[in-house]
């Protein structure tokens, strides 16, 4: 897959670089995308850089991964991508780090990979799982149109190494 940059009003989306290690580094080690994350808050500077490689590299065409950046200035504000994109569906996951957080940029975020999910990769359906206990994220499945569609039980290990109930949400191409 090629790579792209999307803009979202005062947003850009755009693919990871190697420049951003350092700050995915402490973004990863922030407690609460420590704790709804899978891999955890243990993070160093060679685990931050394998991790921008592997979410620069969209070869394999199942995932598509980004930066979410501020357009005037370009700091990192968060993380939005899509994963296991396979016939037409995928699941989509993100995070904004602590100082951008409540001034809507998740929702815009997921919004727009959405958007141009639908529009360019053709896809049908993208689901979006939290966990129950993630009120935040659940607030922003709602707002960026992802209808609820039930609860999932101990489905999913997260960063304090126990399985959670998760919320399961999705939008089709066909919703409004
Ligand atoms: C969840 C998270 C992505 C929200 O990011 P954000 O940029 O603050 O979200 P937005 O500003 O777009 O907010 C969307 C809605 O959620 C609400 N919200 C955000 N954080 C909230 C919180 N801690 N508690 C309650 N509501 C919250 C906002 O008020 C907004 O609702 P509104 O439009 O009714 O006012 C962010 O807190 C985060 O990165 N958390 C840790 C990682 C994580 O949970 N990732 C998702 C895993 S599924």
């Amino acid at each position: 897959m090629e790579h792209v940059e999307l803009s979202a009003a005062d947003l850009l989306l755009r693919p990871w670089r190697e420049a951003d290690a350092p700050a995915v580094r402490d973004a990863l080690r922030d407690p609460d995308i420590a704790q709804w994350n899978p891999q955890g808050g243990h993070i160093d500077d060679d685990s931050a850089l394998l991790w921008v490689r592997r979410r620069a590299d969209w070869s394999a065409g199942d995932h598509v991964s980004m930066a979410v950046t501020a357009a005037a200035g370009g700091q990192l504000l968060g993380s939005v991508s899509l994963h296991h994109i396979h016939h037409g569906d995928a699941s989509i996951g993100y995070w904004t780090v602590p100082t951008a957080r409540k001034r809507g940029v998740a929702v815009r975020a997921v919004v727009r990979l959405t958007e141009w999910a639908f529009a360019d990769l053709r896809l049908h359906r993208v689901e979006l799982c939290h966990a129950v206990a993630n009120s935040a994220s659940c607030r922003v499945a709602d707002r960026a149109g992802y209808a609820a569609e039930g609860t999932l039980r101990e489905s999913y290990q997260y960063g304090d190494g126990r399985r959670h109930d998760e919320h399961l949400h999705a939008r089709l191409a066909s919703d409004r």
